[in-house]
Order: structure tokens, then sequence, then C-alpha cells
């Protein structure tokens, strides 16, 4: 870490900031391919059974209608691992809102028309839509998201559970929810002969074209995708949904360019959402606050096409030191849209259950909940025995308590009182794995002396293009003036998505190796370029895969002070401070809105957000941004982020773990902490509704 010393760690604006605000920055469905076509998917409107006949008549006889599609006429695809993007291959349904049919039209309202004028017949099958504990379908699955093994098991758990002199043993729910980014999901896709272009809001450019190339048949390289600009995902876009399958397949089967842009009201249904969680924990201690057992059950849904089940209780592997400890992650296949990933998946309501449970141990050893949380401490990762590469929890919970203001706090619930406001706070602690993938990048510069760094990464609204062209500036020893930071476009070779945090770190390191390759060759030139320019391209697989066992996560200490009517149960945050410790911040200007903007997101996860499932119909009842309530920054009056200065050798050149999810993880259960704190009422059901609180 010598040369990244200039702009890295420098509070960077955005270098396409001006191209955003002004309007010039070009979204998927803004690029201008002449004469493209509409598409529009036709929802299932049963939640089971089978599609029996497609009556497209009424449809086909409107004005430019192109084509109508469904399971009997819409082009074969091959096998995939993600049942979702079968897109039309099957007369099945399997969940309601699911795409049964299409209509390709010249125009937008056409197809909007002629699809609200198809008809479908179906063969209707009792469905189950509802997770209950109990299910006798309800199964443990071998791995969970991640990777991570679906059940562990170290010491007697349910002995010391016994033995101990304190247990706490409490249920946690969490409601689905919805990612609801700001640009609806759009794609427009253009075949020409075998190679697609396809652009798309996406968070993996690469992956994208990947699986598209596999599901057409078609060789790596002969699926393009653009993705320049992308208005939000968090996770929504980090792999193609249907409609981006469908842009694809209508656009084949009509020889013309198609665009397909879902409704707000359609992503509800078509681009995934965060399953829902029913957590049971169980906590043993000693009087002095020891953990002697930690018992994380974590019961979730899925759809009946695929098994995704969320990491939920992952962390209860890693936060605290206690000789007995399972985790287990139960699956419930429900005739439902199949749940992926959401901001922080499996962390953010697992530690919402982790460690609301921490707090409620504390209050019944009568202890400080951050004391608490310093007892138990590990020295090791408790699950996996290995050093941890750097981990700063305690400092963040120190630091962060001097910042906040919690000493001298009364631990006594329903003691502080503003009129007819309840006052209370509460600390939760966030963890997030600092993940790093292999990526691929391009360094050159033109005899002109000016650079560009290739790479398929995405700029999803966190910064990252920026945070790239900082690293490769700093590589490269020039100012960040002289270098174009290219990105988005699967054409740049083999990178990563923007999800698990991964991606600053990911693509910088490749960034990195690229750079520093082409300013040796400039050092060894003495600076001449050839007329051609120079250029130089890095892998960082070998690198990724040379790195040492360590367990490898950032860390976070959130503290909330919250208001409650003391007459009506409303809930507000006066203020949100989060300590955090996630290695070397590259902007903080741009780390800092992650942080803070994930911290609100958690504060719209404890407070408003979640899906209500209608149990008759099999779907979603809330379906737009009138009845899914969304905190904004303006919902709480002081919202801090900080971090603590954290070296870490043992991530990357950059020394950096990432911030996209770290700030969501801990907020709900500081919140709920603080809710109980002021009321006496401890909510274990989010979100904390009026209801729930009086
Ligand atoms: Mo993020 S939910 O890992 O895209």
């Amino acid at each position: 870490m010598t040369t990244l010393q200039r702009t890295v760690g420098a509070e960077v604006t955005r270098v396409e900031g001006r191209e955003k605000v002004t309007g010039t920055a070009l979204y998927a469905y803004e690029y201008p391919v002449p004469d493209a076509l509409y598409g529009w998917a036709v929802q299932s409107t049963i939640p089971r059974g089978r599609v029996r006949a497609v009556d497209a008549a009424a449809a086909r006889t409107l004005p430019g209608v192109i084509a109508v599609l469904d399971s009997g006429n819409a082009p074969r695809l091959h096998p995939t691992d993600d049942p979702e993007l079968a897109v039309l291959q099957s007369a099945d349904v399997a969940y309601r809102g699911q795409i049964v049919a299409a209509v390709v039209a010249d125009t937008f309202e056409t197809a909007r028309q002629a699809a609200a004028a198809v008809r479908i017949e179906y063969d209707v099958d009792d469905h189950d839509c509802e997770l209950t504990d109990g299910d006798p379908r309800i199964v443990v699955p071998d791995t969970v998201n991640g990777g991570y093994p679906g059940h562990t098991e170290n010491g007697d758990v349910e002995a010391a559970l016994a033995a101990a002199p304190v247990v706490l043993d409490a249920t946690y729910t969490t409601p689905p929810e919805h990612t609801c980014a700001m640009e609806p999901h759009a794609t427009l896709a253009v075949w020409d002969g075998d190679s697609l272009t396809l652009y798309n809001g996406d968070q993996g450019p690469w992956m994208t074209a990947a699986k598209l190339a596999g599901l057409f048949g078609l060789p790596e390289g002969a699926v393009r995708v653009v993705a320049d600009h992308t208005g939000g995902g968090f996770g929504s876009k980090a792999v193609p949904r249907p409609p981006a399958v469908l842009a694809a397949l209508a656009a084949r089967a009509v020889g013309s360019p198609v665009k397909v842009a879902a409704t707000r009201q359609q992503m509800f249904t078509m681009v995934s959402y965060r399953t829902p969680t029913l957590q049971r924990v169980r906590l043993g201690a000693e009087r002095d606050g020891r953990l002697t057992a930690v018992w994380h059950d974590a019961l979730q849904q899925s759809s009946t096409l695929a098994p995704y089940c969320e990491q939920t209780a992952t962390p209860a592997r890693t936060m605290y030191a206690a000789p007995h400890r399972r985790t287990t992650h139960r699956l419930a296949r429900l005739d439902v849209p199949t749940p992926s990933w959401m901001r922080a998946p499996g962390e953010a309501p697992g530690m919402f259950g982790l460690e609301s449970a921490m707090d409620e141990l504390a209050v019944r050893l009568g202890m400080d909940p951050i004391e608490l949380r310093l007892v138990n401490e590990p020295s090791v990762d408790p699950e996996s025995g290995h050093p941890f590469s750097s981990r700063n929890l305690v400092a963040c919970l120190r630091e962060g308590a001097a910042r906040f203001g919690w000493a001298g706090r009364d631990p006594a619930p329903g003691r502080r009182r503003e009129g007819r406001w309840l006052v209370g706070t509460g600390v939760a602690a966030s963890i997030f794995p600092a993940i790093t993938w292999p990526a691929t990048a391009t360094a050159r510069v033109e005899p002109d002396g000016a650079f560009t760094v290739r790479i398929a990464a995405a700029d999803i609204g966190t910064g990252a293009r920026t945070a790239l062209t900082q690293v490769a500036a700093d590589e490269l020893g020039v100012g960040i003036d002289r270098v174009t930071l290219d990105i988005g476009r699967s054409a740049y070779g083999q990178a990563p998505f923007a999800g698990g945090s991964m991606g600053t770190s990911s693509w910088g390191w490749a960034v990195s190796k690229a750079c520093r390759a082409l300013a040796k060759r400039l050092e060894e030139s003495a600076g001449a370029i050839p007329p051609g320019g120079l250029e130089e391209r890095a892998d960082t697989a070998e690198d990724v895969a040379a790195r040492r066992e360590f367990s490898r996560h950032a860390y976070g200490a959130e503290f909330a002070e919250v208001r409650v009517d003391a007459v009506t149960g409303q809930v507000r945050v006066d203020r949100l401070l989060g300590m955090f410790a996630a290695g070397r911040i590259i902007n903080p200007r741009t780390a800092g809105a992650q942080l803070r903007g994930a911290m609100c997101m958690g504060l719209s996860t404890a407070l408003h957000e979640g899906l209500e499932v209608d149990p008759r119909f099999g779907d979603f009842a809330n379906h737009d941004l009138a009845s899914y309530h969304i905190a904004a920054h303006a919902d709480v009056r002081d919202i801090q982020a900080h971090w603590i200065d954290e070296h870490d050798d043992e991530l990357n050149p950059m020394g950096s773990k990432g911030v996209g999810e770290l700030g969501i993880v801990g907020t709900a259960a500081a919140i709920a902490n603080a809710v109980y704190h002021a009321t006496g009422v401890r909510v274990r059901d989010l979100p904390i509704t009026l209801e729930r609180v009086r």
C-alpha cells in the first residue's frame, strides 16, 4: 500500500455526476435503437396450475400488434440452473404473477392494451402461499445462499441450555420485502444474426451475458450486455430476471429489437423479493454474561421452482464466542415467486433476530448491552477457528458509544418522557463478510497520455466508478482527470456483479493490477508511448486463490434514539449513529453515502416495509410505492456514519472490505431495542407498526 495514497481516501465527487444530473446518462430503456418494438408481459392470475388455452384473437386485431407469445409458440431456450429464467417454456404456473404470455407491438401503449386483451384459461390447482412452522414439507438444505452449510453443530447446545443459569428463548419474524430499485427493470434486446446485445439495468453485465448465452445456446461472447448506468438494484439486478429474458426471447421471435420495461406494479412479482423469516433464537449464559450456548433456527420460504435459501443464521456462527452452538436453516417450498437477494440477504434479517435476542438477554442479566457483547468477543472465528484478518467490533462499540453519548444511560425502560413522547436508546452490532472474487481489467495509455481502464463493473449508484478511478489514478501515479474508467459492459471480460458488497474490492484489485503493470511498462520505456498506445491486461484469479485462510468480515455498531408516542404508538427515529470497521475507505464521500443509505433502508425495514400476503389469491396485496412504504432520509432527524481507521493487509491491494450492505445489518435491531427501552414493549415482529407497540 505504497502508491495508493494520493486520491484513495479523498472525497472525490462522482465522476459521472454531471451526466446524471443533466440527464445525459443513458439507462437501458433510453438507448436510441431504431425500430425497437415494445414487449409486455401477461402475468398469471392464478397461483398454481396450468395454462389450458391462450385466446389472443382480440389482442391480435389491435392495430400495431406484431405477435402474441405463449409457451406454445415462443422460441425454445436451453436448460438453465435458474428455472425463473425459463420464460414461456412451459404451460405450468408456479406462482401468481408468473409470465404466461407476452405481446409485442409497435408502441408501449398498444402492447399494454393488447396484453390486457389476452384471455387465458387455466386448470387451477390448490395452492399454499403461507409460511407456517410445522409444515411437514420443510427441509434443511445442505447449503444456503453463499455456499454456506445449511446446518452447523458445535458441542451440545441442548445440554448447555439446560444447564445455563440464564436462558433466553424468543421467536422473531421478518416479513417479505421488496427491493424497489428506483429504476424499474428495463431491457432492450437487439439481435444481429446469432449475437445478442442486451441493454439492461444490471448489477453484473458479464455474469448476465454468460447466463443469457447459456439460455440461447450461444458461445461465450455472443451475448453482450451494456449497462453503463443502472438506477439501483439492491440485489434484484444481480442476475437477469424474467423480463430481461422475455425481451431477448421476444426480439428473437419477431426479428426486431424489443424493449421490455416492468412497471412498478409488475416488479413486485417479477424481479424477486426478500424471503420472510421466522427465527427462533435461544441463548444460554452464565450470570456474568458469558454465552455458553447459541442456537439460531431460521425458517424461510422459496418457490416450487428453485430452492433459494437465505443465509440468515450465518452471523450467529461468527459473532460471539460460545462453546455450544447450533445454527439451522429450514426451507418451505410454497406456491410463491422465488425470493432472492435483497441488500444483506441473510445478514439483515438474521441480525435482527440475534441482536434483538442479545438485547433481551442483557435486560435479563441486568447488564449493559455493550458490556454483554464485549465479554463475548471471540479471539478467533468461533465456527471456522480461523484468525480474523481484522475484527474491530469492540472498537466500533466503544467509539460509537462515546460519539453517541451512551455513558450514563439508565437501562430501565419507559423512564424518559418528553411530553407525550417516550424516549429510548438502543444498540446492535453489524457484520458482513468481506468477499472478493476474481476479475479481469485492461489498462491502456494513448500517445497523448490519456489513460483508459476497462472492466465489466457496474455502478448502480454506489460510486464504484469513482472509487475505481481513484484506485487507477493512484497506481498510475497521475491525477484522476487523466483516467477514464469504462465500465458496465460484459465485453470487458470476466468480472463479478455489484453484489455481496464485493464490487469495489474485487474490481479494484484487477484495476490495481492492470494499472500497476502499465505503470511498470511506462517506467521501463522511460515514458515513451508507441503510436498504437500501450495496454496491459490483468486477471486476479490466482491472486484471489492464493490468499491465506482468514475469517474476513466487516463489522459495525449501530445506535438509535427513538421517540414513541405514548398515545398512538407511533415511532420516530431521532438519531441513528453507525460506527463501522470496513478496512480502507476508498472514498469517504461515496462510502458515507452508502452507509447512511443502508442505515436509512434499515430504518425502513424496522418501521415500514413489508409485503402483505393474501393467502386467498396467493399474491402480495401491496404492489406499489403507495402501499409499500419506504423511508427516506427525512424520516431520521440526525443520521451519521463514521468508521475507524482500519488496516488489514489480508484483503486486497487497497485494503478495502466493502460498505454496500454493512449499514443495513444492525439498524432494525438497534431501533427495536430502542423502542423497548423507550416503552418496555419488546416488538419481535417487523415492521414495528403502531399496533405492535401499544
Ligand atoms: Mo447485493 S443483495 O448482494 O446485490
